[in-house]
């Protein structure tokens, strides 16, 4: 009896150390309507998924390029609040260096004295500040915005750099800024939650002497609950070399990235909110 219990006591274990390893966005599956993440034809081949975690507490979900060293997307409830974000702080991921303890969004500088890596280990799999300072015509493009987030650590979190994209200037700060301010606060009148997934598809051009992936479009989708229920869901796509949003129906924004995508269908939101 006894050697059956420790045999169940380990196999459980043995387990739940394996869930951690496998199942994407294990600590963070609150995140995704359903706990469920998009499928995995957005995955890129070396995929990092990180539970964005900062003052000990985790803020939103990011799938990142590791390659390409932009996000594919960053995934968040909507709960906007107003307030300031942090001035020039910005953040880059330990977990994206190499096998080590720390479990949250750190400083570069904060990394280099205190925890001893060079810049060039943290360059190696991520973008760090000096690329974004070295782009023209391109600034630094949130895919879960500030303004999207409520406390003042949610906000603070937003500003790492694996949540950000290098994103037509005219575009962040023109349409693509409407689009977050206005039209989701218009849309999501009336929802209990709103669960939002926003994205970039990675482009054929880098940037910064081949570092950083351009992407050729930033695309938003969101799904509104009224109570539990899904009632109704939207989305928004544009070229990130224009300063021009399209709105766009769940399911158009669905097709337009299984174009973008090489035909395979994407399913945002556990295939649960209206697609019409
Ligand atoms: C998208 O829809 C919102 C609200 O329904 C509207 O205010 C906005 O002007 C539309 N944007 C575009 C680019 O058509």
């Amino acid at each position: 009896m006894l050697w059956l219990l420790l045999l169940q006591v380990l196999a459980s274990c043995l387990w739940l150390g394996h869930s951690e390893v496998v199942m994407p966005f294990a600590s963070c599956p609150q995140f995704f309507y359903g706990g469920t993440p998009p499928n995995n034809v957005l995955e890129p081949k070396k995929p990092a998924w990180i539970c964005q975690r900062y003052r000990n507490s985790y803020h939103f979900a990011t799938l990142y390029d590791r390659d390409g060293r932009i996000p594919v997307y960053s995934a968040y409830i909507y709960q906007p609040g107003s307030g300031i974000g942090p001035e020039s702080v910005w953040f880059v991921e330990p977990q994206l260096i190499s096998k080590n303890n720390l479990n949250e969004m750190e400083r570069e500088s904060v990394l280099i004295d205190e925890h001893k890596f060079t810049l060039d280990q943290i360059k190696d799999s991520q973008a760090v500040r000096e690329d974004y300072d070295k782009m023209t015509g391109l600034s630094r493009g949130h895919l879960s915005p500030c303004g999207h987030l409520y406390s003042k650590e949610s906000k603070m979190a937003t500003f790492t750099l694996t949540n950000i994209v290098p994103q037509d200037t005219s575009l962040n700060n023109g349409q693509w800024n409407i689009y977050e301010l206005k039209t989701m606060h218009e849309k999501s009148k009336g929802c209990t939650t709103t669960y939002v997934i926003t994205g970039a598809v990675p482009g054929n051009t880098y940037v910064v002497e081949g570092r950083v992936n351009r992407p050729s479009h930033i695309w938003s989708a969101a799904c509104c609950l009224v109570g539990t229920q899904p009632k109704k869901a939207w989305g928004a796509i544009a070229g990130n070399d224009q300063n021009k949003v399209e709105n766009l129906s769940l399911g158009e924004l669905e097709d337009r990235l299984r174009g973008l995508y090489g035909g395979r269908t994407v399913t945002l939101f556990n295939n649960a909110c209206p697609r019409q």
